[in-house]
């Protein structure tokens, strides 16, 4: 198979689809327009929902994009597989209303197929359909010559794709086939296996319905096509790397953190967690600062500040002493340039967020992770298994620590950690800052 770069890919991708009539836009902020369902943009299409309700008009029927994208709902995780990641891009196209299930499947197969192309060998590729899909099954057997024994069938879990509310529909999702080397082995193992061997990295979505969110479809006037492809798995698949840290633009960044605290990825499992945690959270945190987030204790700040500061956290596990997390922000300008030119136009100003928040953080982590030790030795000492709400909020309000990083800590250490308690106290809190500004308002200082 050909190695591309991941640059090289993205570009392929989209003008693929130019030679198909896309309009190419470039990736939309990380900030929502909008949309009160979403904190941050978390796939191709989020941007562009009313394009596919037909709210607002599309610049053209056919539109492809390579899409900044977090997804935070698993933080905790990440680092921890080799896997998992919040910052990705997506690259899509997008019909409003013009093709629709055939177009999306042929040209699908095209770009990975096709020796002009990406040049994937076809006997890797295996194609899942939604249960009653025998609409797109056919295109697959009968136009695309997939073998049935190759199609297969999937449910809503796998092959329904809605996040929040807004357009949705069934899917068609395409897996990859790395080799027996990274397989379970059972003899059932097959595309849906939760082993690493059948990767899932593109899910052509036929767009049909508005959804409520709460379980209600309306069918959309037009249907539409949203695809989405993880930028990164397919560098992945290509490169012949193990996972998303090892694709070239990623490694680079992760290099320069090892540099940094002058270890080697691959020879400690628990320094290997560090590395990609600082690694991933460095990406994110660049992009979501470009983009106009400033680290706060609500919403989209929040997750800054708290991925910043699991970053620093982790940069002291790994023995680096002081704030490093600027520094890495230039490899991330530097590897991005070819689409992100504004990260490096904006990069003093990145850099300065960075390091403000780290140097904030810095003045109070050393002593707020030795009082958090002491915490959960005497809270074990106790007999007790969570760690008492008084703890938590101190170590927010006085330490700076982001609940959501005494909670893994102390997880870490095998304790829970009393949430009740704990937003209780919050609540407390923001009554008595509510009152002292009410009465700051009284004597006319609004
Ligand atoms: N919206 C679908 C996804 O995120 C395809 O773009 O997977």
């Amino acid at each position: 198979m050909k190695n591309f770069g991941l640059n090289e890919l993205r570009e392929m991708y989209l003008s693929f689809f130019e030679t198909k009539g896309h309009l190419r836009l470039p990736s939309f902020s990380l900030i929502p327009r909008n949309d009160p369902s979403l904190l941050l943009i978390n796939a191709g299409m989020s941007p562009m929902k009313t394009w596919f309700t037909g709210e607002e008009e599309p610049p053209r029927r056919r539109v492809t994009t390579c899409q900044k994208c977090i997804r935070t709902p698993d933080i905790e995780n990440i680092g921890k597989t080799a896997r998992h990641g919040t910052y990705f891009e997506m690259l899509g196209n997008f019909s409003f209303g013009d093709y629709f299930k055939r177009e999306a499947i042929h040209w699908a197969w095209e770009f990975l197929t096709s020796p002009d192309w990406v040049g994937i060998d076809p006997d890797r590729l295996y194609p899942s359909v939604y249960l009653d899909d025998d609409e797109a099954w056919n295109i697959w057997h009968n136009e695309i010559g997939i073998a049935p024994e190759r199609i297969f069938r999937f449910g809503k879990e796998d092959n329904f794709w809605e996040h929040g509310s807004g357009p949705c529909g069934p899917c068609s999702e395409i897996h990859f086939d790395r080799g027996e080397k990274y397989g379970c082995g059972k003899p059932d193992c097959k595309p849906g296996c939760d082993c690493d061997r059948f990767m899932e990295f593109w899910n052509l979505v036929f767009t049909q319905f508005d959804g409520d969110g709460k379980g209600g479809y309306t069918r959309l006037a037009n249907p539409n096509i949203d695809t989405g492809m993880g930028l990164e798995r397919l560098a992945c698949l290509m490169q012949g790397v193990d996972n998303l840290f090892e694709v070239d633009t990623v490694r680079n960044i992760m290099l320069a953190v090892s540099e940094k605290a002058n270890v080697k990825y691959g020879e400690d499992e628990k320094k290997d967690i560090s590395l990609r945690v600082i690694t991933d959270h460095i990406r994110s945190t660049t992009f979501l600062i470009c983009d106009g987030v400033v680290p706060s204790n609500e919403g989209r700040g929040y997750v800054l500040r708290r991925l910043l500061r699991r970053a620093a956290r982790h940069g002291r596990l790994l023995g680096i002493k002081g704030t490093f997390l600027a520094d890495i922000v230039p490899v991330v300008a530097r590897e991005n340039f070819s689409e992100y030119p504004e990260l490096t136009e904006k990069l003093d100003y990145i850099q300065k967020v960075v390091a403000i928040e780290e140097e904030r953080f810095a003045a109070t982590i050393d002593s707020g992770l030795d009082i958090l030790d002491s915490m959960i030795k005497e809270t074990k000492t106790a007999g007790a298994d969570t760690l008492p709400g008084e703890d938590v909020f101190k170590l927010s309000d006085t330490f700076g620590f982001p609940v959501d990083l005494t909670r893994e800590i102390a997880l870490e250490a095998g304790l829970g950690i009393d949430e009740a308690g704990f937003e209780a106290l919050l609540a407390e809190q923001k009554k008595r800052a509510r009152a002292a500004r009410a009465a700051m308002g009284d004597l006319g200082w609004t």
